[in-house]
């Protein structure tokens, strides 16, 4: 069931598809305070055990419980545990325990604060600091239960190709047709798995959007070209400033059709970005998405097939206004012997500068004909992008599935394309924080999701990246990405990169396992990673554990995110069959009972649990998801009785798939003490099967 409550005048945020009646009446389970100054807050007292999971790309545990949250996009590439939030808004939090079972999700494009037992650990206070929202209470009879009515509200998940669950080698520093090739060759040579090179801004044209440098890459068809005869693809990124320069089409037409955002004087808002003083598109304005998605079409006219959006908080390093004030400020300093606390001031309003509330207070949007200041809206923009860029791919090609990653986003944003979880660095907890944001992000409809594995800033080592291949194994975007000027890790860098090429090649040979399991849940509106809590809710251990997921339908899985740890305790909260993967063709086999286990676990190994009862199929790996064979199965699991798995196979092209023809039915029996599988056009084998 899902209840609406309006507060105040709320905006349309894009997030909802469904009609819901408004209720008349007191909120459920919560109590709302209403401020005369604008603040509407939500409060309600759980029980001192009760949990809280949900609010998507937000940093520390999976239950939310005891911190300060705050959904206010954010280029923030420093994910410490001090941090509110990051690049991302995803109003939805579950509450189970005492107070009940439900979700509440706050549908407000503006500043929401949650207060999540923070000032008073018995207390959650939720305040939407405009007051205009609309607030949506969420009954079921289970937490997968009310995640999946939340996609019912919000929409079906964003489907990428197959190609997008390949492994991805990218780097801040990439900038011509020699590093791709470079790239592909190295991974090739050395038959490291690999589906595709992500391209940073150093490809653009003095970093403008839509342009490439033809010093660097002379021709882009060709390039396209090439690598696709070589089963690879190339990713751009495509940023949301566009360079404020006279002669630069984009920003000319953008000018002239008045399609950025607007100070209050009417004329355009500039702040720096990587190009330097950039315009923002109103990306709220229907037409203005229409003529965005649009400048897409050049770059796939070429061949290029996936894109990744980034910088569209919206990042602002500076404007002009708040740059003119540190001049200011310097110049009066210059003038006397500045005592300590005027140094401090300057120092202020020097690390003030980059996304400043009071920058995001000077400009303006046209949202449903009405003109909105950005604050009110500030956490929909990067939302749009990913809106714009989705119309543009349906507008070149409408039968064809794009690749499409952003860095911020909003509810709603799940129907067009993925996330990536920002600039993480490389550091051990940002294996853990990796592997916590999957659930949440699922409960938020987005699917498609990872982080940049090795860590983008701060320089990796060698354990670390093997350790964080085998967590980006399970997660279906597996990207290598690091900043520029951060050690180079590429896999071909390591003196392990056998090891390492041994993770990826466990990669594949999981692809048509996972591909299965996340079309399932895009098609059925259900999780891919949940938490054990959400399988588990009667097992009190299980819904404490913080370290562990659950991986589709069948499995579980449990990194090593310590340095040197040779292992690790799990928790099963049933039986298991684990598999100890050092490379597809060695693996242990170890069936274990439900309760805790000290895994062993060398700096090449890594386990995957799947639940007793169940069977998963692997396939021969292979050195791109073009040379994938779905038609010969390894079928894995720890059975007593017949039972049978169902894998999606399809085109992976088209962009309305029917489950129902996608699905290929495997049936295992077990006759005699021997297990026979069968399929219609299949060739199974069952020698990895445990019978017990
Ligand atoms: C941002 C992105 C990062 C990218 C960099 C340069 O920091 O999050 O992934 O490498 O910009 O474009």
């Amino acid at each position: 069931m899902i209840y609406r409550y309006d507060f105040g005048t709320p905006l349309e945020t894009g997030a909802i598809v469904s009609d819901v009646p408004v209720c008349s009446g007191d909120i459920r389970h919560f109590t709302a305070e209403t401020d005369s100054s604008g603040p509407v807050s939500l409060t309600i007292r759980p029980g001192r055990d009760d949990i809280l999971f949900g609010l998507g790309e937000t940093l520390r545990s999976m239950n939310k419980r005891g911190y300060l949250y705050r959904s206010w996009n954010m280029d923030d590439f420093s994910h410490t545990e001090n941090k509110h939030g990051i690049y991302a808004s995803h109003n939805l939090l579950l509450f189970t325990g005492e107070c009940g079972l439900f979700g509440v999700y706050i549908d407000d494009p503006g500043d929401v604060r949650w207060d999540l037992g923070y000032t008073d650990i018995d207390l959650v206070r939720i305040t939407s600091v405009n007051g205009n929202f609309s607030c949506y209470i969420i009954e079921e009879d289970s937490l997968t239960g009310i995640c999946r009515t939340f996609r019912k509200l919000t929409g079906r998940s964003y489907i990428p190709p197959p190609w997008a669950f390949g492994y991805i080698q990218s780097r801040w520093g990439y900038a011509s047709s020699e590093d791709a090739e470079r790239v592909l060759n190295e991974h090739r040579t050395r038959h490291i798995p690999l589906d595709a090179v992500s391209m940073d801004i150093d490809y653009m044209d003095r970093y403008m959007d839509f342009t490439w440098d033809k010093d660097k890459i002379p021709d882009l068809k060709k390039l396209c070209a090439d690598m696709r005869s070589r089963h690879a693809r190339l990713i751009p990124i495509i940023d949301a400033g566009v360079k404020q320069l006279d002669g630069y089409s984009v920003y000319d037409e953008g000018a002239e059709k008045g399609f950025f955002c607007k100070k209050a004087d009417g004329t355009d808002f500039v702040a720096g970005v990587w190009p330097g003083y950039s315009c923002f598109p109103d990306f709220f304005r229907p037409a203005v998405r229409t003529w965005f998605g649009r400048k897409y079409h050049a770059m796939m006219d070429a061949g290029i097939e996936g894109f990744w959006n980034d910088m569209n908080e919206p990042a602002l390093f500076y404007t002009p206004e708040k740059l003119q004030e540190m001049r200011n400020k310097a110049r009066e300093l210059l003038k006397k012997d500045a005592p300590l606390t005027e140094y401090e001031t300057l120092k202020h309003i020097g690390s003030d500068l980059p996304n400043n509330d009071e920058d995001y207070r000077r400009f303006y949007h046209v949202l449903n004909g009405k003109t909105v200041r950005h604050d009110t809206v500030h956490n929909i923009y990067g939302a749009h992008m990913t809106m714009a860029a989705a119309e543009g791919a349906k507008s070149f090609d409408p039968d064809k599935r794009f690749l499409l990653f952003s860095r911020s986003s909003f509810a709603g944003a799940h129907r067009c394309g993925g996330v990536w979880q920002g600039d993480n660095s490389s550091w051990w907890s940002h294996i853990l924080l990796n592997l916590r944001m999957m659930p949440s992000l699922n409960m938020a409809g987005f699917l498609y999701c990872g982080a940049d594995l090795g860590g983008f800033s701060c320089d990796t080592t060698e354990d670390l990246m093997t350790r964080w291949l085998q967590l980006g194994v399970f997660t279906p975007l597996m990207r290598n990405h690091s900043a520029l000027g951060a050690r180079e890790q590429e896999v071909y860098r390591f003196s392990t990169w056998q090891d390492m090429r041994s993770v990826i090649r466990v990669r594949y040979a999981l692809i048509p396992y996972l591909y299965s399991e996340f079309m399932k849940c895009a098609l059925t509106d259900s999780m891919m990673y949940r938490p054990l809590a959400f399988d588990y809710p009667e097992d009190p251990l299980a819904c404490r554990v913080e370290d562990q997921v659950m991986l589709g339908e069948d499995c579980m899985i449990a990194p090593v995110y310590e340095q040197n740890a040779r292992g690790r305790c799990v928790y099963l909260p049933e039986a298991m069959l684990m598999i100890r993967f050092r490379s597809p063709e060695d693996a242990d086999l170890i069936p274990l009972g439900k309760g805790h286990h000290y895994i062993d676990l060398a700096l090449n190994e890594f386990p995957l649990f799947i639940r007793r009862g169940h069977i998963i199929p692997l396939v021969k790996a292979a050195e791109s998801t073009d040379d994938i064979d779905t038609s010969s199965l390894f079928l894995y699991g720890w059975i007593e009785k017949d039972t049978s798995f169902t894998i999606y196979d399809d085109d992976g092209f088209t962009t309305a798939p029917d489950l129902e023809k996608g699905l290929r039915h495997i049936q295992v029996s077990i006759r005699d003490g021997k297990a026979a599988a069968g399929s219609d056009g299949l060739s199974l084998s069952t020698d990895h099967l445990i019978l017990m």
